[in-house]
């Protein structure tokens, strides 16, 4: 197994990718990340990701490590290293770079760049049986766009979702649905599909993009405005989509079922035009 380190392509190894323990990263949690799907040994959309990294770069005023297309080519030699054919998914993640630690960021640093590819098999059993999610509080902060490496908020509340039998948290804030942990939130009603608008509350997923893109190629209809929690009650379907769960159906929120705990008519319908429009 091989991951990229900085510009080289070195074994996965911890040795071989040693961080200062003045890394902004590790101190602050100040950098940004991208998970990136394969499909059959391709990266998929990635210039998606690639937008989105260098928006949330430059949301933070990281220096880029590296140009567009300089990642890109390294991101495809991780692949090709690694003889990588399969099913899978890149983490990368950009950190500000190692200054002696203090809150205010010097201007020059070097940014420090990493990725590592990873088998990833689909989760067929999600897709299936759907999943359950717990409502919460939204306690993250407020700049949910950007892709950063300060995940506390969400660490926390997966972590309680997942200890209480739930897959996720549904975040609500000013008693708005506002997305799951690590997933985008839909609810279907009368054949709409709502969501909620892309601005500083949740992150503009990239699976998003598509499942919006794929609605209007079968012509469904979406509107993305605010939900409130009261109205998840009178939900037909919901459904939650990641880069690697692609449309995953919700069967639950809190103890309340869904569609009686089943999947709908409308969330297969983007199951099975999802997988048919990937390949
Ligand atoms: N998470 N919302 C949040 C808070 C997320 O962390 C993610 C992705 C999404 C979905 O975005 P996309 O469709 O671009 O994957 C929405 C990744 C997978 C993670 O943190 O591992």
């Amino acid at each position: 197994d091989y991951m990229l380190w900085k510009n080289e392509i070195v074994e996965r190894k911890p040795e071989n990718a040693m961080v200062s323990f003045e890394d902004r990263g590790y101190q602050f949690g100040d950098g940004v990340y991208e998970v990136i799907r394969i499909y059959d040994g391709k990266l998929h959309v990635l210039d998606w990701h690639l937008d989105r990294l260098f928006y949330s770069m430059e949301q933070l005023a990281i220096r880029a490590p590296f140009s567009r297309s300089e990642i890109k080519q390294l991101l495809k030699q991780l692949i090709e290293k690694n003889k990588f054919t399969i099913d899978g998914k890149i983490y990368l993640q950009v950190t500000r770079g190692i200054q002696p630690r203090d809150h205010v960021y010097m201007e020059d640093l070097d940014a420090l760049f990493y990725a590592t590819v990873d088998r990833f098999d689909q989760p067929v059993e999600m897709w299936d049986k759907g999943v359950k999610v717990m409502l919460q509080e939204d306690i993250r902060w407020l700049r949910c766009d950007i892709k950063s490496l300060n995940l506390l908020g969400n660490v926390i509340a997966r972590t309680k979702a997942q200890r209480s039998g739930y897959h996720e948290p549904l975040f609500h804030r000013e008693g708005i649905v506002r997305e799951c942990g690590a997933s985008n939130f839909y609810m279907i009603k009368d054949g709409v599909i709502h969501t909620h608008p892309t601005n500083h509350y949740i992150l503009g997923g990239i699976t998003r993009k598509k499942v919006l893109l794929f609605a209007k190629e079968l012509e469904i209809p979406v509107k993305e405005r605010e939900i409130k929690v009261e109205e998840l009650q009178d939900a037909d379907e919901c459904f939650l989509t990641a880069t690697p769960l692609e449309v995953v159906p919700i069967i639950q929120i809190d103890k309340n079922p869904v569609n009686n705990n089943e999947i709908g008519d409308i969330t297969k319908r983007l199951q099975q035009y999802y997988r048919k429009r990937i390949y």
